[in-house]
């Protein structure tokens, strides 16, 4: 069996199991391309799922769901790519015994079914695409999951992390909410201004129980339903996307992993209606800045997504 790069864990710990080596190479299975990698991103699930068996899969494991890259081979069933093609996707989805791969992002070529993967927006580049799969099929989720209907007024916690900024975007261009609130700590005002918020509440500075409007849904991506179920208009969704909600108004939503959403939202990103937004302390190098990114990642504080390029 071939060998490629990658970073992966033997056993569950903190960010000093990941170790840099040799790790199998992967065949294409019927239903599957093999990419090229050539940027990948961070979510919190990878540090979580890298900590403790939190889904059942087998060890060793190399981290990542998000990746863009380039086809350089497909199975006899794939119909939609072609070798060249460049894609994108989250490449972690349950399989039929309910398991998750082994083989994540971090690594130079990833084997990844065709339905999950979708052709990278033209004026995107790799590390951008990198950045949008798992976070984008969250916060498209949300909005699925509250019924959000055109002119309704939302109010995000959490306007300047992975899921969060993307939801901004979403609610103001996509869903066209009437009204797109959306907090975040004092550095990243102006950030979460500059994503499409009509405002923005620095946590720092004001509680939800000072806000005096109240809003038709709120989508919570940091688990602070239990607070900011306050500011949700009486029978009003409120979303909260950890587990499990703080509050117990607040309802669970998880995410779709399908390329669909993401050729759904594809004319968004081609007209520049929907950006991409990645942590200004990446990209990070593949070969020598992954336990860096986690770092990163694992303050908790990350602007965006934490990106990972410059695979070899
Ligand atoms: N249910 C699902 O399927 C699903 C999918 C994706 C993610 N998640 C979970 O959702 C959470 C968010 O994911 P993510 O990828 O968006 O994380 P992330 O990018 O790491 O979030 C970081 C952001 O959170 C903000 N933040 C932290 N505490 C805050 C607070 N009290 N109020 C407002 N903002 C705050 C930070 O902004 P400041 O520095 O300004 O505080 C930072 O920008 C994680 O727990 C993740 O595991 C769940």
């Amino acid at each position: 069996m071939e060998s490629q790069k990658a970073w992966f864990y033997e056993e569950y710990g903190p960010k000093e199991v990941l170790k840099y080596g040799d790790y199998m190479l992967s065949s294409p299975k019927p239903d599957q391309l093999l990419v090229q990698v050539r940027a990948a991103a961070l979510n919190p699930i990878d540090s979580k799922r890298r900590q403790r068996p939190i889904f059942p899969s087998d060890l060793p494991a190399v981290p990542g769901c998000d990746m863009a890259g380039v086809v350089v081979a497909k199975g006899e069933l794939v119909a939609q790519f072609n070798i060249g093609d460049e894609v994108y996707g989250n490449i972690q989805d349950f399989n039929a015994e309910g398991k998750l791969k082994q083989l994540g992002t971090l690594a130079q070529f990833v084997a990844v079914e065709e339905r999950l993967v979708a052709t990278k927006p033209i004026n995107l580049s790799f590390e951008e695409a990198a950045s949008l799969p798992l976070a984008l099929q969250t916060a498209v989720e949300g909005f699925v999951t509250a019924g959000f209907k055109k002119g309704q007024t939302i109010f995000i916690v959490g306007g300047a992390g992975g899921c969060g900024s993307l939801a901004v975007q979403l609610a103001k261009h996509v869903y066209g909410a009437s009204k797109v609130v959306a907090t975040c700590s004092t550095p990243k005002v102006e950030f979460v201004k500059s994503l499409g918020a009509d405002e923005v509440v620095d946590y720092l500075k004001t509680t939800y129980d000072e806000i005096k409007e109240t809003y038709d849904f709120v989508y919570d991506t940091v688990g602070d339903s239990k607070r900011s179920y306050v500011v949700a208009k009486e029978g009003a969704p409120i979303v909260d996307i950890t587990w499990p909600p703080s509050h117990p108004r607040a309802v669970y939503s998880s995410l779709t992993v399908s390329g669909e959403i993401l050729e759904m939202l594809r004319p968004y990103f081609e007209a520049g209606k929907l950006k991409p937004a990645i942590d200004p302390a990446g990209p990070f190098s593949f070969m020598t800045g992954v336990v860096e990114a986690f770092r990163h990642l694992e303050t908790g504080r990350a602007r965006g997504k934490v990106v990972i390029s410059s695979f070899p």
